[in-house]
């Protein structure tokens, strides 16, 4: 596996290696990682993993300094998976003194997360642009566990016309349901044994809209329950999959964002 670490090392791996298909990671990487790696290989490409803390997607008041980093642990998963290439920028060489310029997204990007982390997908839509242009990347495989961002990246490659193919990658859960995330490491005992809640509440949701009732109540039912249970939600709503709004119709995308503690867990499910 080859490690690279500056713009000359990148560019001279891809001229060895042709069009590449992209994974791009922050690290403290897990199975969810992985199975990106895998569905990236899947497509028959050589594949390179980017990890980078992006610091632009966080807000002041945001984890950026506590967001967990074990680049050895990486590095040695990446490898036993198989990936051919790992891109390591550091930050001074992805934001070089005097940078001005940024990607602006609306649409998907407006509500949720969005409105919940201002600018944070200006600074996601950011990094990815930049990790497209210099990967040369002919595929990127995002998480579906972040299924804004997904979108947001989707609606950005489309406007932009970027020369690129964007795959989900399904979310990876614990045997209790739990969406694996890097945050997850995060949790206290009684959070952990909390957090599986969410998702089984967000199915019930489901199962009671495919069973006749209203979203509204089934939705309101399923924030009543967490709050109970002592999630702050932050949302749990019905919306449009691709643009993110709210709606009533089926087949639609359940998403949520609940607080346990410090950590913020963020969840989907398709509602058919
Ligand atoms: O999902 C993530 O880990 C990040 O938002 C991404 C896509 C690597 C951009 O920094």
């Amino acid at each position: 596996m080859q490690i690279l670490r500056d713009l000359d090392a990148l560019r001279a791996a891809r001229a060895a290696r042709g069009p590449l298909a992209l994974v791009p990671t922050m690290g403290a990487l897990h199975e969810g990682h992985l199975s990106l790696v895998a569905a990236a290989q899947a497509t028959g490409l050589p594949v390179i993993t980017s990890i980078f803390v992006n610091p632009l997607q966080f807000g002041p008041n945001e984890d950026l300094s506590r967001y967990p980093r074990d680049e050895a642990g990486d590095l040695a998963k990446l490898d036993a998976a198989g990936c051919d290439l790992v891109w390591l920028p550091s930050v001074a060489a992805m934001y070089p003194e005097g940078r001005a310029t940024s990607i602006e997204v609306a649409g998907p990007a407006e509500g949720w997360e969005g409105a919940a982390r201002p600018g944070h997908f200006r600074g996601v839509a950011t990094v990815c642009a930049k990790l497209f242009l210099q990967t040369g990347a002919a595929v990127a495989v995002f998480g579906e566990k972040d299924w804004q961002q997904y979108q947001v990246i989707r609606r950005m490659v489309a406007d932009l016309d970027l020369p690129l193919r964007i795959l989900g990658g399904e979310t990876v859960r614990e045997a209790d349901g739990l969406a694996m995330s890097s945050r997850n490491r995060f949790l206290g005992p009684q959070e952990r044994a909390l957090a599986p809640r969410l998702h089984q509440a967000m199915q019930a949701a489901a199962a009671a809209m495919a069973a006749g009732t209203a979203p509204a109540a089934a939705l309101a039912e399923a924030r009543a329950g967490l709050a109970a249970l002592g999630f702050g939600v932050d949302y749990l709503a019905l919306v449009e999959p691709e643009t993110l709004r709210e709606t009533t119709a089926r087949p639609g995308r359940l998403i949520a964002a609940a607080r346990l503690g410090s950590v913020r867990l963020l969840d989907n499910i398709a509602a058919g």
